[in-house]
């Protein structure tokens, strides 16, 4: 029998206070508002289906307005469950609690994906670009979000010899347990490795310091960090990357299921509530309308 491939660690947000704790607690309107002006110039001006991959508990989900449908990826079913609550079961919004490296759709089902400050949890890069890269549909987009190394505060640290590590080595650094900081070109290196074709790139969140942020006026941070954003200076912690998907792979935006068993790859047939791989005979609960791919249910 070959041995089981050795599984990524994932960092785990079940039951976390992500929200409230990261976002409303701690005053990052700014960071927030310069985010969605990235992803509002990046994305593609509407489409079919739109896959958000580690989308939490759906804060960007309004920015995807011109879209027929948004799958919700998160490995966190409380996160899910969050967002469902805000965003309703109107069969617009598909929750999918999943893990990112086995993504459990058909190949080419997807015309857009996003992934926002959510790679630099991931230790396998090259792994889970494979997934993302495989259920887009041909010429598709996919917007990046990644932490950067290679930013003014890290560079000035590093001058100073207050920080050991390079912020010019293109190695990926893993500053705290499962939080990576990646530079700049080794992202558009393994972007092209996985087939993907970067179109564009912008620095974000320049003014992401307690001291500013606490002494201007955030309109007037998210104006200056809008403005550049345009100046393609890669210096800033967080860098948003547009790619298309290269290379031919099935389209299969037209069919009527989109998920496939996470280890067969075959379509799968909703039974009741659950999914079932014929393949395999493994079945998959659909849970007060999270489709739970976590672990499958016992025979
Ligand atoms: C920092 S949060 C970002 C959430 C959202 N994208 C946002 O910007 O508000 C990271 C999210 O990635 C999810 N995540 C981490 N590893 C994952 C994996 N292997 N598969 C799916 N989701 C994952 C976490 O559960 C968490 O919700």
């Amino acid at each position: 029998m070959p041995k089981p491939e050795p599984r990524p660690r994932i960092c785990d947000y079940e039951g976390s206070n992500y929200r409230t704790e990261f976002w409303e607690g701690r005053d990052r309107d700014y960071e927030d508002k310069v985010e969605r002006v990235a992803l509002r110039r990046l994305l593609p001006p509407g489409g079919r289906r739109l896959l958000e991959i580690g989308a939490g508990f759906g804060r960007l989900t309004s920015e995807y307005a011109a879209y027929k449908q948004v799958v919700l990826v998160d490995y966190s079913l409380s996160q899910l469950q969050y967002a469902q609550e805000h965003l309703g079961r109107t069969g617009r919004f598909i929750y999918v609690a999943a893990d990112a490296y086995k993504l459990p759709f058909r190949p080419g089902v997807f015309d857009t994906a996003t992934m926002i400050r959510v790679i630099h949890h991931m230790a396998d890069v090259p792994k889970v670009l494979a997934q993302v890269r495989r259920v887009l549909a041909p010429n598709s987009s996919f917007i990046l979000e990644h932490a950067n190394k290679q930013n003014l505060k890290a560079m000035l640290r590093f001058a100073l010899k207050k920080q050991a590590w390079s912020p010019y080595d293109l190695k990926p650094v893993e500053f705290v347990e499962l939080n990576f900081d990646f530079h700049p070109e080794y992202m558009q290196r393994q972007l092209q490795l996985a087939g993907f074709a970067v179109q564009r790139r912008l620095p974000v969140s320049f003014f992401r310091l307690g001291a500013l942020k606490n002494k201007l006026p955030t309109n007037m941070l998210v104006s200056a960090d809008s403005l550049l954003q345009y100046t393609g200076l890669l210096y800033s912690p967080s860098i948003f990357i547009k790619s298309s998907a290269q290379r031919s792979t099935e389209n299969n935006v037209d069919d009527a299921t989109i998920f496939a068993c996470p280890d067969t790859g075959a379509p799968l047939v909703q039974q009741g509530d659950t999914l079932f791989c014929r393949a395999t005979g493994t079945r998959w609960a659909i849970r007060d309308g999270i489709y739970d791919f976590k672990a499958p249910l016992e025979e």
